[in-house]
């Protein structure tokens, strides 16, 4: 039997979530996976944290050196957060020789190229199975189920706060505040839950997945990002009453050499698979030129979810005879000759306050006229004050069309305020 001793830094959710699961199955680790996984060092700020966690004091230690130093450790599981001293003491783990399991989406979007060099350098290996939709096994879908396909396209839900948020506001009416506190009290947002909320967690995530999905640098700064705090309770009602449900969406597409790449709420059908996906699950649907359609779906946060995938790669780790890197020119810029295509097409819905006075709506919709934009319905919701509400929901037409029009609009006297634009799928 192979013994394999762990070192974990950081005992929040998520790296209590992986303790508890290498205690709890540890026999059956041993039993069907050949090795023995041993938790001998952790590294917290709070030692009080590990002793409740662990119920073992001794293995508390304070300081990097006391992991580097010991020969026996072979895999370090970095569930700290952010990206100093995350990134430092990665580094110095993996030019020790040691492997890194993370969870560290942010870490890796910013500085993968860096922190693969440092692996190949120590001869160690970086993985991050849990970077990505929790315990969701995506990572290793694209890289080991899908190898042989052209991966065109991949759409889902992937950050499980914003969508715990969205949940509750559309079937409870419960406001934005409470739900985002409902979801830092189950430990699913990161520590600043601006990152969730306006979407820099799930970008990226989805600059890791379509790197690993498109054989390409896909940088995060790349990605279009709009997060969910500016929709509204009633953009929620008037999607319902349209037969739509509001998500986060994160999608890439691949077309030849151009890729497009975005995270935005959008309006879901509320027949479609993603409108069903609810609270923390998070759902990715991958379209391969062979296989088709894959969906996966699951919790995408939380401690033991996203414990199991850090289990995972600590076996997959510990069982590995030789270190796979990237399959791409992994220097954190674009490569060539990849190009980001930021005008894709869409169905839009846009709602505008303007006077309710005869004759307006003709002014509106000359101007998506002269873009060429195709409507598909219009709607006037109740007027107060001489003002109501129109909503225009579009036939497909392009993202610069519409901004191009939406922008022209907004300048019209009759026009109040533009108050939503939101993508429909
Ligand atoms: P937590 O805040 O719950 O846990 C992090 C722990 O690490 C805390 O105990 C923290 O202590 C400790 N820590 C942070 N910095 C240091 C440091 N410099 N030295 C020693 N200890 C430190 O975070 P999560 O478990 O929620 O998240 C961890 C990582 O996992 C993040 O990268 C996150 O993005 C990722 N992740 C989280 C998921 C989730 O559902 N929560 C799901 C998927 C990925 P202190 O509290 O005192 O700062
Ligand atoms: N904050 C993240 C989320 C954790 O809500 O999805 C999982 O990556």
């Amino acid at each position: 039997m192979k013994t394999v001793n762990v070192a974990i830094m950081g005992i929040g959710t998520v790296g209590g979530g992986t303790y508890e699961i290498l205690k709890k199955n540890r026999a059956l680790i041993k039993r069907t996976q050949g090795v023995d996984v041993v938790v001998t060092k952790i590294l917290d700020r709070s030692a009080e944290l590990i002793e409740k966690r662990t119920g073992n004091k001794d293995i508390a230690v304070t300081n990097l050196d006391d992991i580097l130093s010991d020969d026996k450790i072979s895999i370090v599981v970095e569930t700290m957060g952010g990206v100093e001293p995350a990134k430092t003491f990665i580094k110095k783990v993996l030019l020790s020789g040691k492997s890194i399991v993370t969870a560290n989406k942010e870490l890796l979007s910013k500085h993968w190229a860096e922190l693969e060099q440092a692996a190949k350098d120590g001869g160690a290996g970086l993985y991050f199975e849990a970077s990505c939709v929790g315990g969701v096994p995506v990572i290793r879908t694209l890289t080991e189920s899908l190898q042989g396909d052209n991966v065109l396209e991949i759409m889902g839900i992937i950050n499980g706060t914003t969508n715990y948020i969205l949940t509750k506001m559309t079937e409870e009416g419960m406001s934005y505040g409470q739900a985002l506190k409902e979801a830092q009290d189950k430990g699913f947002a990161e520590f600043d839950p601006t990152a969730d909320v306006e979407g820099f967690d799930a970008v990226y995530k989805l600059s890791i997945l379509s790197s690993l999905g498109f054989h390409t640098c896909i940088p995060y700064t790349e990605i279009y990002r709009e997060g969910i705090s500016k929709i509204t309770v009633n953009d929620i009602e008037s999607g319902k009453e349209l037969g739509y449900t509001v998500k986060l969406l994160a999608i890439g597409k691949k077309k030849g050499n151009k890729v497009e790449v975005r995270v935005h709420p959008t309006f879901v059908p509320s027949a479609h698979p993603l409108a069903a996906v609810r609270n923390e699950f998070n759902a990715v649907f991958l379209k391969g030129d062979c296989v088709d359609d894959v969906m996966l779906y699951g919790r995408g946060a939380g401690a033991l979810p996203t414990g199991s995938a850090i289990v995972s790669d600590i076996i997959y780790c510990a069982k590995a005879t030789e270190r796979r890197y990237t399959d791409f020119e992994n220097n954190g810029k674009l490569n060539a000759p990849t190009e980001i295509l930021s005008d894709f097409d869409s169905k839009y819905y846009i709602a505008l306050s303007v006077s309710d006075k005869p004759g307006v709506l003709s002014k509106f919709t000359e101007v998506l006229g002269n873009y060429g934009i195709s409507l598909n319905s219009v709607i006037q919701k109740g007027a107060a004050d001489g003002f109501a509400q129109i909503i225009f929901l579009t036939h497909t037409t392009t993202e610069n069309a519409v901004r191009n029009a939406v922008d022209e609009i907004g300048k019209l006297k009759v026009v109040k305020s533009v108050d939503s634009l939101i993508r429909v799928i």
